[in-house]
């Protein structure tokens, strides 16, 4: 096992480089199985999630290779299992984004169920409905979604949630279906538009990339490009908003500012002091009030649920009454607990956080619950008074790239124990 040790009180100063993102390498990775012919993947960052779908790709008969530079060739013109095992989607949700391409492909898929995670109880139900809908024989036994199709057929799909994965899900599967498919209440995430952008270069017909009604025109194959993956927005923004709790200035880098845009608008709000560049932004929250902000999670471009719990840390510590409110998934508020025990004072009412702010925040052992409630409690630990042992950290390195590394450099006082 490994925990982070936190001691509290010390300036961020500094630049800090955003990793590829994890959200977007994921589809792009199983997608990599529509290809005839090997695909060149760049920006990859190094994440257990990462790790995770490229041990289901091998234990599909894929050909990997990975350079000194992580950038990762897969070849899957001879896959020779079309099982997803247990054993790997129980570890990683997004196992379930194998299920597209493998039935459009080859005409047969077989995905353990995913089981549900801290947040919420993460159905797939609306993934089902939508290959069902394209001419899938779906059956669900002895915990394996079992897929049948020998071509999926185009269709006209209305999403009744806004889904992530499940629009990417069903994307994949469209473009080697037989004729054309309509997503409506398409998810509009950037990581959704990269795998868009991603799957045309390999000779999809996609068009209304970006909005909630993309349309896809079946082709007979794809064929293998080189490709590299967008940066981590949430990344980029937890950076962000360490530098809004520690009341310092830093610069991120390697980012898409216009990823951020209803994220940036908050930071405002809170009294930041923001600069962007192309490929950066440049925050100062020094010897300026933080104010706390009201927010509603929402699909994209509202405001993040994956920035939910590092919003919340920052009013915990600022001025005035804040008020968050979770709309994307259920339960969501699993760090509040763990925020209590630092001396956070949080009022939970159903799907509402709200705080009155001024939390003076002691250390304590924390444990993480989920990749982002885990983010929310680094935050904690660099303002709390005394040494935090943040545990089970195991979450963090699903989604942070070198983070003990990355806020080492910025001059956090943090490092990494095996016990
Ligand atoms: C993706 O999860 C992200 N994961 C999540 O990031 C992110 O929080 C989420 O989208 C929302 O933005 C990846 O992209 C790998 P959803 P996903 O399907 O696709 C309901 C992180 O921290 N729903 O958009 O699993 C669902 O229960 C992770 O990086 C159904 O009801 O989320 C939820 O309430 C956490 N039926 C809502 O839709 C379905 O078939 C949105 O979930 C599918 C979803």
């Amino acid at each position: 096992m490994e925990k982070l040790l936190i001691t509290g009180g010390a300036k961020l100063q500094g630049r800090v480089e955003v990793s590829g993102s994890k959200n977007a390498a994921l589809p792009i990775l199983m997608g990599c199985v529509l290809a005839k012919t090997p695909v060149v993947l760049s920006n990859i960052p190094h994440l257990k999630d990462v790790t995770t779908s490229l041990q289901l790709l091998a234990t599909l008969g894929a050909e990997i290779m990975i350079d000194e530079r992580m950038n990762i060739s897969i070849d899957a013109s001879n896959l020779r299992d079309l099982t997803a095992p247990y054993s790997l989607v129980k570890t990683m949700r997004a196992s379930i984004l194998i299920m597209g391409p493998l039935l459009t492909r080859f005409g047969e898929a077989h995905v353990a169920l995913p089981g549900g995670c801290a947040i919420g109880s993460r159905p797939v139900d609306i993934h089902i409905k939508g290959l069902e809908a394209m001419g899938a024989k779906i059956s669900i036994d002895d915990g394996f979604i079992h897929a049948y199709a020998p071509r999926l057929h185009g269709a006209d799909i209305l999403m009744e949630k806004v889904t992530v994965t499940g629009t990417e899900n069903l994307l994949m599967a469209a473009v080697l279906a037989d004729g054309v498919t309509h997503l409506r209440n398409a998810a509009c995430e950037p990581e959704v538009t990269d795998l868009a952008i991603f799957l045309t270069k390999m000779g999809a017909k996609i068009t209304g990339i970006g909005t909630e009604h993309l349309v896809i025109e079946g082709v007979e194959e794809l064929n293998g490009v080189d490709y590299r993956v967008i940066p981590d927005r949430i990344e980029a923004a937890t950076y962000l908003a360490a530098a809004a709790v520690t009341g310092s200035a830093i610069t991120v880098s390697n980012v898409e500012p216009s990823h951020l845009k209803s994220v940036i608008e908050k930071f405002i709000e809170a009294g930041c002091s923001i600069e962007v560049e192309d490929s950066s932004i440049h925050i100062d929250c020094r010897d300026r009030v933080l104010r706390s902000v009201d927010i509603v999670t929402q699909p994209y471009p509202g405001f993040p649920t994956d920035m939910q719990a590092q919003f919340l840390v920052m009013n915990v510590v600022a001025e005035g009454q804040g008020n968050i409110r979770e709309t994307i998934f259920e339960n969501r508020f699993m760090h509040v607990a763990e925020l209590e025990k630092m001396g956070a004072r949080i009022d939970i009412d159903g799907n509402l956080a709200t705080t009155e702010g001024h939390s003076l925040l002691k250390a304590s052992h924390v444990n993480a619950t989920d990749l982002r409630a885990s983010a929310c409690l680094i935050l904690a630990a660099l303002v709390a008074k005394g040494q935090t042992h943040v545990e089970q950290i195991y979450h963090i390195d699903r989604g942070y790239e070198l983070i003990e590394e990355k806020f080492h450099r910025l001059g956090a006082n943090i490092q990494r124990l095996s016990y």
